[in-house]
């Protein structure tokens, strides 16, 4: 399973890109309008950072606007993936890019229908929301699990990437489903890597070699 970054922060893209476990980006409205900055500069300042796809989000809901919209954040980079919710003209918009050979992330999504009809107008990728599905009661893994079975049984080309991620449990669950791709919070990230007794187990080994001698060349 590939790791994206969710996020517009270029500090936090950088830094868990210098792991070398990152294939791409995802942001959305909210989170450029949290980082701040001009969208357009952010955003490829972003594709600097990843050789991947990186999703940025159009704000227009009629087609006309989806579409001028989607061409110009298309032009910023070859890795740009136009993030497009799902709307009547959004799924309008998917078919016309996908034609045209503009890749594109459809968002928004909380059901199996939802998904079945983005990857039917040709989506590259569906993000289906985990977090907000279990906030209201749902669960997120089923529909990840429902979207995943469902394309490997029609042999759709459309990856999911399974995003609102809000906790290591969602990245290990999606990972047993056979998610393509988890889109998962820089705090996530940082929460993936300890565990207490690596952090034990460490100390231990460190302290045990104290009293070694060495050539010189280890500390
Ligand atoms: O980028 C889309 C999604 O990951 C948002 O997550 O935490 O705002 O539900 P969240």
């Amino acid at each position: 399973m590939k790791f994206f970054i969710d996020t517009a922060n270029i500090e936090e893209i950088k830094e868990i890109n210098s792991w070398g476990i990152l294939s791409g980006v995802t942001t959305n409205p909210s989170l450029i309008a949290k980082n701040g900055g001009v969208f357009e500069d952010v955003v490829e300042e972003i594709t600097s950072i990843v050789d991947g796809p990186i999703s940025a989000e159009v704000i227009s809901t009629d087609l006309e606007n989806i579409l001028k919209e989607a061409r110009a954040l298309s032009k910023i980079s070859k890795n740009i993936v136009v993030k497009i919710p799902i709307i009547e003209d959004g799924l309008k918009a998917v078919s016309i890019l996908s034609k045209e050979g503009i890749k594109t992330n459809v968002t928004l999504v909380f059901s199996l229908s939802q998904a079945l009809l983005a990857a039917n107008a040709g989506a590259t990728y569906v993000s289906p929301f985990m977090g907000r599905l279990d906030d209201i009661g749902k669960s997120g893994i089923e529909v990840v699990k429902d979207i995943q079975n469902a394309f490997l049984k029609y042999d759709y080309d459309t990856q999911i990437i399974a995003a609102s991620i809000r906790h290591t449990s969602h990245v290990e669950l999606v990972a047993k489903a056979g998610a393509d791709i988890a889109t998962i919070p820089y705090k996530i990230f940082k929460d993936m890597i300890k565990h207490d007794l690596t952090d034990k187990g460490l100390e231990k080994f460190l302290e045990d070699f104290k009293n070694v001698k060495t050539k010189g060349d280890l500390k």
